[in-house]
């Protein structure tokens, strides 16, 4: 039977996430998946002195997929920094499942076109992927401190085998859309760049039906709030990747929108990208609709789901096309409702 990790976290990750649960749950019905909560973060080193917990890393290589809520908080904030719950319970997860390849699909929604902040014109057309490298790069390398003179480091290195992986997987998934990669780095400053470029030109010969194109990160960013629907598929590096979805998300009107799939070829890790929401917790006003996209991202690409999946992603349609807003998404005449209340809505428009 197949058997998912369900890490709820911190923050709003516990109100989001029984929604998602619920949800999947209710296209799923006779297929007999096992659902199974475990602790992660702020949560796990309240109840056992570690964010991420040696039961629950082994459920996690044990399970077919992995449900993540968010982890991180202010309580945990004046820890260590490798004691916190980010750097201590998402990265060492992602690594142990080695989790190389993060994907982030940014759609616009037409009923969102209201909620973006950008102009109609700019949005309409939104529909585009970005493959962020999750496993190397900046966040992973060589990092330390020197006292005399004080001095702090992090190093940015990739091996040839993991610019090959990510970018070939990155060309997989134009194959299957658009046809069109943007490889986005700062080769012009950055040898570890310029590493990246050879490669994915090397890489590129095995896919002469995909266009490649090369873009430097500074750009990319003006770009993407200039005319994001010039891009189909950007693959990145770690940073990169995560610094350009932040600001890619509210392209779709909200990262309350922005669902992710970390893949690794065998085992997959969904979790929304907006993170713990200290702000909003425990106030049943964070958008759920994240988290519920990304268990449907699970049913299609953990497994071969298809039709469930697009189910639960229609249903997430109509509530919005309905006018039913979480707060992230107000707009004048929007009618909003809080968590608990848009998780039945889709569910009941399953
Ligand atoms: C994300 C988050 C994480 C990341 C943090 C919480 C470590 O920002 O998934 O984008 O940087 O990967
Ligand atoms: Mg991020």
């Amino acid at each position: 039977m197949p058997e998912i990790a369900v890490l709820p976290g911190d923050g709003i990750g516990q109100e989001i996430m029984p929604e998602a649960v619920a949800t999947a749950r209710a296209v799923t019905e006779n297929r007999g998946f096992v659902w199974r909560e475990h602790l992660i973060g702020g949560a796990a080193i309240d109840a056992t002195g570690g964010a991420l917990p040696p039961d629950t890393l082994a459920a996690c290589l044990e399970a077919d997929a992995v449900l993540l809520g968010a982890v991180g908080g202010p309580k945990w904030d004046a820890l260590p920094v490798n004691q916190r719950p980010e750097p201590a319970a998402l990265l060492p997860l992602r690594k142990h499942l080695a989790l190389f390849a993060n994907i982030r699909p940014i759609r616009m929604i037409p009923a969102l076109i209201g909620a973006s902040p950008l102009k109609e014109e700019v949005v309409r057309n939104v529909d585009l992927v970005v493959v962020r490298e999750l496993t190397g790069g900046l966040y992973f390398g060589e990092k330390g401190r020197r006292s005399s003179p004080p001095a702090a480091y992090d190093t940015l290195i990739y091996t040839e085998e993991e610019v090959r992986r990510i970018t070939r997987l990155a060309f997989q998934w134009a194959r299957e859309r658009r046809r069109r990669l943007c490889s986005v780095d700062k080769a012009n400053v950055l040898e570890s760049s310029r590493f990246w470029r050879e490669i994915a030109l090397d890489v590129a010969r095995e896919f002469p039906d995909v266009e490649l194109t090369h873009m430097y990160v500074d750009n990319a960013a003006m770009q993407l709030v200039r005319q994001p629907d010039q891009f189909d598929v950007i693959v990145t590096e770690n940073t990169f990747g995560d610094i350009l979805t932040d600001l890619a998300s509210v392209l779709g009107g909200s990262i309350g929108m922005l669902a992710t799939a970390s893949l690794s070829g065998k085992k997959g890790l969904y979790e929304p990208a907006h993170g713990s929401a200290p702000d909003i917790a425990g106030q049943d006003k964070a958008n759920p609709l994240a988290a519920i996209l990304s268990a449907a991202m699970m049913l299609k690409y953990s497994f071969g789901l298809t039709a469930e999946s697009e189910r639960v992603e229609n249903a997430v349609t109509a509530v919005l096309a309905d006018g039913w807003r979480t707060a992230d998404l107000a707009e004048p005449g929007a009618r909003i409702i809080g968590t608990k209340e848009m998780g039945a809505k889709v569910r009941a428009a399953l």
